[in-house]
């Protein structure tokens, strides 16, 4: 698909250039970007934050999950040009103000949900999603909701289990 749209812009079809103007971990960027480039590589290679991860690039495994408007995209799929003017939340944006962990991190860790971490970057923008969801509050629950995120190493359980400990981190935060 993008060799045809590299060809239709050859062609005159497509401007060559467009340029993005979105936020990105809070900060106001405008990025220069093809048309039908996938915003996983706007991020990656125009931006520098290779913490969102590509494995797939078909939309079917969740490892460049990242946030935009607060709901989880596969950003292999999810073309740059669509989040003009949205809010685009990548693993590099979750630390607090004060360079700390967020509890979706912390609760990764102490739940070893993770072994060769490729997958953990989604995971985590999926969970941050995921944790104020009123019916996430049981295995069953947790796993349905993260069925897109896929991981080849863990077996899952630690994953569920971290998810739900950052679930009930972020409800006992709220009061
Ligand atoms: S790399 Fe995007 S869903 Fe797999
Ligand atoms: S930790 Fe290796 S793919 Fe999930």
């Amino acid at each position: 698909m993008a060799e045809q749209a590299a060809e239709s812009a050859e062609a005159g079809g497509l401007p060559e250039k467009i340029t993005i103007q979105m936020t990105v971990n809070g900060r106001p960027v405008a990025v220069e970007a093809d048309p039908w480039e996938a915003l996983s590589h706007t991020l990656r290679t125009r931006l520098g934050l290779t913490g969102t991860k590509i494995s797939c690039d078909v939309q079917a495994c969740g490892a460049c999950t990242v946030l935009v408007d607060g709901l989880p995209r596969s950003s292999c799929t999810y073309l740059a040009y669509e989040a003009q003017g949205r809010e685009v939340l990548t693993v590099e944006g979750l630390e607090t103000a004060d360079g700390s962990l967020s509890p979706v991190q912390q609760a990764f860790i102490d739940q070893s949900g993770y072994q060769c971490g490729y997958c953990t970057p989604g995971m985590l923008l999926a969970t941050h999603a995921l944790i104020t969801s009123e019916d996430a509050d049981d295995d069953d629950a947790v796993i349905e909701h993260m069925s897109g995120n896929l991981c080849r190493c863990t077996g899952y359980v630690p994953i569920v289990a971290a998810v739900l400990q950052a679930r009930k981190a972020a409800a006992a935060s709220r009061g």
